[in-house]
């Protein structure tokens, strides 16, 4: 798929069919995410691949942002404990946030291309959520990605370029 088509076709999808995604497709899934930037390569994420009906369930009941029934929901954890010990207080509290972003996007934009539907959840509760993966002290949730083959297509939201974009100086025209 074209880089351009990936990138703006992406759409927050929160109806999914009630179908299986291959443990083989996810994984592609990470690899991709894995493959993005991280500040020093760090590469202090972690992810944790949710497929069993139950335990969705249950990150359901604690995260009021994941909409519809995906096949699987991927936690984009960051262990917060090494990103301290390479980046102090940078590295824990702004470089590892931003590493998570960016191996996201790369997920959502393989996951589109290989036809499947993904809607990133920022609004569950953190510590509910380590409980239900049972994650380690230190290691954080910061994204929940649902990832199903999507049951809707939503029109794309409008993208406002005025009074956001400028060049050379802020408020400058060019
Ligand atoms: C950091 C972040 C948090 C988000 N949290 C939620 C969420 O909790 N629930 C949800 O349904 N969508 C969530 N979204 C999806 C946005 O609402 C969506 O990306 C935006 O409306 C633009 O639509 P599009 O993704 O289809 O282009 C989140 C997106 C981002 C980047």
């Amino acid at each position: 798929m074209d880089l351009q088509d990936a990138i703006r076709g992406r759409r927050s999808i929160r109806a999914f069919r009630n179908e299986e995604v291959p443990r083989d497709l996810l994984a592609q899934l990470i690899e991709a995410a894995i493959w993005a930037p991280s500040a020093s390569n760090a590469q202090t994420w972690r992810f944790v691949i949710v497929t069993e009906p139950k335990r969705i369930r249950s990150i359901k009941t604690v995260s009021p942002g994941l909409l519809g029934d995906p096949a699987a929901v991927i936690a984009v954890c960051q262990d917060l404990a090494a990103a301290r010990e390479r980046g102090g207080t940078l590295g824990e509290t702004f470089l590892a946030p931003v590493d998570a972003a960016m191996a996201t996007e790369n997920l959502l934009l393989a996951a589109y291309a290989e036809g499947l539907g993904t809607c990133v959840i920022a609004s569950f509760h953190r510590g509910a959520v380590g409980r239900v993966l049972g994650l380690p002290e230190g290691i954080e949730p910061m994204l929940l990605v649902s990832v199903g083959w999507p049951a809707e297509a939503p029109p794309a939201p409008s993208r406002s370029r005025e009074g956001r974009v400028f060049f050379e100086v802020y408020n400058g025209s060019g």
